[in-house]
């Protein structure tokens, strides 16, 4: 698969210029939603070639809809869109994924560029050509594999942006460090990702994003090496479940919350070194706390882990590393030792 042109932005009205000129178009869209509307169109508007027109939905992965869907669908159509319209979605996952997913199939398809405004979807959901919404109660079930024209990363958006969502995306970069290379992993735990300035993120993600378009161009269709980008989101995702029936937390956390417990998997089953697992998880804990579970809990995220969508058969399937940067994919682990990964998250 082809490489995605991402633009690391350091002035915005050039990249913008840059990005929409290798884009013919007729009539333009920016889609946003209700945040987005308020504290990023602002920034792009004086700079964006006018006429545009704005569709506005309801934010956060919930209005990730058919719904959602069908709403920006009908404006374009309203609004005279044609098949040689361009799109700009402007904002986090949410709008990136059902964005992406609107102008891939809009007549059959129209050019569209990407301008993520969270942490997360600069470093991850932005890029990778992944788009598509939730349908029947299971998350990204509808969707399609396309990659935008362009994607336009600018940390001058992320001012706006609470810690917390900060937070979320810096740990997909931790991941992200965690199977690259010892230099990354160092440089990223050694980071204050709140009280740095901003301006220094700009070369992080850059390499963060790197990581995840080298694996991507790779194996776009995750046949093998893009379950690299899995590590941590096996467990992750049994903790974002559970927290959902008690008290939501964003992806990025239960991601921390994951690599917890499977880099200490990593250690009893393929060798991770114990010094670089304490290290990372001491940032872990410093940055993130620990969703409070207990052993009454576990059986409960096994099943979880059991029904994750990574899985093929009746056992459950990790991403190991033996070391930084040194992948083992396509792993299982025994409950008896899932749970012993539990204890060590319960007592770290
Ligand atoms: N396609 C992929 O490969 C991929 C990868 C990871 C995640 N995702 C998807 O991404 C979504 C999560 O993305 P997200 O974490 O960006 O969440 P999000 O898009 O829901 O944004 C989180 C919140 O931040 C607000 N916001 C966005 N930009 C802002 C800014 N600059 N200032 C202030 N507020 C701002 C949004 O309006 C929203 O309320 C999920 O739907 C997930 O499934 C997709
Ligand atoms: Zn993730």
């Amino acid at each position: 698969m082809e490489q995605q042109k991402v633009i690391i932005s350091q002035q915005l009205q050039q990249s913008l210029n840059q990005a929409i000129a290798e884009c013919e178009y007729d009539c333009l869209f920016v889609l946003t939603d209700k945040t987005t509307v308020n504290c990023c169109l602002p920034v792009v508007e004086p700079i964006i070639p006018h006429p545009f027109n704005t569709i506005t939905i309801e934010a956060t992965d919930q209005h990730k809809t058919l719904d959602s869907l069908s709403h920006v669908w009908s404006e374009l159509q309203r609004m005279g869109a044609t098949r040689h319209s361009l799109m700009i979605n402007l904002g986090g996952g949410m709008v990136t994924d059902l964005g992406g997913f609107a102008a891939s199939t809009f007549k059959r398809g129209i050019p569209y560029i990407n301008i993520p405004t969270t942490l997360l979807s600069m470093v991850d959901a932005s890029v990778g050509g992944k788009t598509g919404i939730n349908f029947g109660g299971l998350k990204n079930e509808i969707g399609v594999f396309n990659n935008a024209n362009c994607v336009i990363l600018d940390t001058e958006f992320l001012k706006t942006l609470d810690q917390e969502n900060l937070l979320s995306g810096y740990a997909e970069m931790l991941k992200h460090a965690l199977i690259s290379d010892e230099k990354m992993w160092a440089e990223h735990i050694k980071y204050s990702p709140l009280t740095s300035h901003l301006s220094s993120l700009t070369s992080m993600i850059a390499e963060s994003v790197a990581v995840k378009q080298r694996i991507v161009t790779e194996d776009p269709t995750e046949k093998g090496l893009r379950k690299a980008l899995n590590l941590g989101h096996t467990a992750g995702h049994a903790f974002e479940s559970l927290a959902l029936e008690r008290k939501p937390v964003l992806h990025g956390y239960a991601v921390a919350y994951g690599l917890v417990v499977e880099l200490y998997l990593s250690c009893i089953k393929t060798g991770f070194p114990t010094d670089k697992m304490r290290q990372t998880v001491n940032f872990i804990k410093e940055h993130y706390g620990r969703m409070p579970i207990t052993c009454n809990d576990y059986s409960h995220l096994l099943e979880l882990m059991h029904h994750d969508k990574k899985n093929t058969g009746s056992t459950i399937n990790f991403t190991l590393l033996a070391n930084i940067g040194d992948l083992r994919i396509n792993q299982t682990a025994t409950e008896e030792e899932i749970k012993e990964a539990l204890d060590f998250y319960r007592e770290f």
